[in-house]
């Protein structure tokens, strides 16, 4: 079954062969093809092939759907008090992590998954068509596998994120505690996660402790991304990119060396507006990163603590405003950026062959996710 989406007035792309020639790819009164689940065609409409069935799109703006490669979204509790805190002056420094792992440990696998399904229900309503998710509030074998497989009902990208602070039942004997990480927790987990993750930050693990974990991760398949420069300046995001980790996330504290070294390498800075937002930190300069030549990413890094969004909008309209990024930047990072985070290919590009994954707007341009900020424009989400 063929169904063409006509009458697109601006369809990015992310395909820079075609259209404008930019990184977005974008092509003014286009049309699309899918067949399937996958995209077949992509031009202008004065040249679209026949197809069973037509959807007119009225001149609105089809993107690719976003792909948020950063969130915590198997969780329990709320920590509105902890925000409200902050917002009065309170500084974050993740010790409300504890709250949620013993809220998670209380809940039933039930709760657990009817809240994960809600979050996955505002995202796609959002226009976000891939996420990622860790888990991280268990932070026990049995609760740390458990968070997995409920993610894994939802999406194929979860991340082992044994590695997200020392529990209190630890605090004693760190060394034990990073010795079950990279020992029994990651035998429980390995086949219930695509990705290994540390927060190797101030008060959470040092570089040694995230070298140790994630090389035991990589030993038994698991692939390497890593939280870090969140909370403080540290060797984290050099380690992610010797590594050669898909990305390294946060990089609010990046120094001029961890920029050079992610312009040299392969590996991702995925930053997350949100958690900025949520806990008044300070706002990376994104021109730092993208006039060096680094791939950037943006993502909502979901969760109860440093960023209760779901929202990529959201995020792009605070990384336009507060960070730097032009709103063609945003959208790439958000989309194509996120996908190269996850490396995947197959999504996060509009082009024949790839996943037809998309999203309609009611607007005429992606721009209005940042001109009109917090206002709900996806009109229409198409998933495969
Ligand atoms: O990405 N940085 C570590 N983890 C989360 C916050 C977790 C929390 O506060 O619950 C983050 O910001
Ligand atoms: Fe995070």
């Amino acid at each position: 079954m063929t169904v063409l989406y006509d009458d697109i007035g601006e369809l990015v792309t992310n395909d820079p062969t075609v259209g404008d020639g930019s990184p977005l790819g974008v092509i003014t009164d286009a049309a699309l093809l899918v067949d399937g689940d996958r995209i077949a065609w992509v031009g202008p409409k004065a040249a679209a092939p026949e197809a069973d069935r037509r959807v007119t799109c009225g001149g609105t703006a089809v993107l690719p759907g976003f792909v948020d490669s950063h969130a915590h979204l198997v969780f329990a509790g709320d920590r509105s008090a902890e925000f409200a805190a902050r917002m009065a002056g309170e500084p974050y420094d993740g010790g409300g992590i504890a709250t949620t792992v013993a809220a998670t440990r209380e809940a039933s696998a039930d709760a657990l998954t009817a809240n994960l399904a809600r979050l996955a229900g505002e995202l796609r309503r959002g226009g976000v068509t891939t996420f990622e998710t860790k888990s991280g509030y268990g932070l026990t074998t049995v609760d740390e596998q458990r968070s997995l497989q409920i993610a894994n009902a939802l999406t194929p990208e979860t991340t082992y994120l044994g590695a997200h602070v020392v529990p209190l039942d630890f605090r004693h004997d760190r060394d034990a505690y990073v010795r079950l990480v990279a020992g029994d927790m990651l035998a429980a987990c390995r086949d219930h996660a695509r990705w290994i993750d540390v927060f190797c930050d101030r008060g959470a693990f040092d570089v040694d402790e995230a070298r140790f974990i994630l090389r035991a991760g990589i030993d038994v398949g698991l692939q390497p991304r890593l939280h870090a420069g969140q909370l403080g300046p540290g060797d984290g995001i050099r380690l992610a990119v010797a590594l050669n980790a898909a990305s390294v996330d946060h990089c609010t504290y990046a120094t001029d060396a961890d920029i050079e070294a992610l312009a040299a390498g392969d590996t991702v800075a995925t930053l997350l507006p949100g958690a900025e937002f949520s806990t008044r930190a300070p706002w990376p300069d994104a021109r730092r990163f993208l006039d060096t030549g680094v791939t950037v990413a943006l993502a909502t890094d979901c969760n109860p603590g440093s960023s209760y969004t779901t929202s990529m909008g959201f995020c792009i309209a605070v990384a336009v405003r507060d960070m730097g990024f032009t709103p063609a930047e945003a959208l790439w990072a958000a989309t194509a950026g996120g996908a190269r985070a996850l490396r995947r290919d197959d999504v996060g590009v509009l082009a024949a062959g790839k996943r037809a994954d998309f999203i309609r707007l009611d607007a005429p341009s992606y721009v209005h996710f940042a001109y009109r900020p917090g206002v709900p424009i996806v009109a229409d989400v198409v998933i495969a």
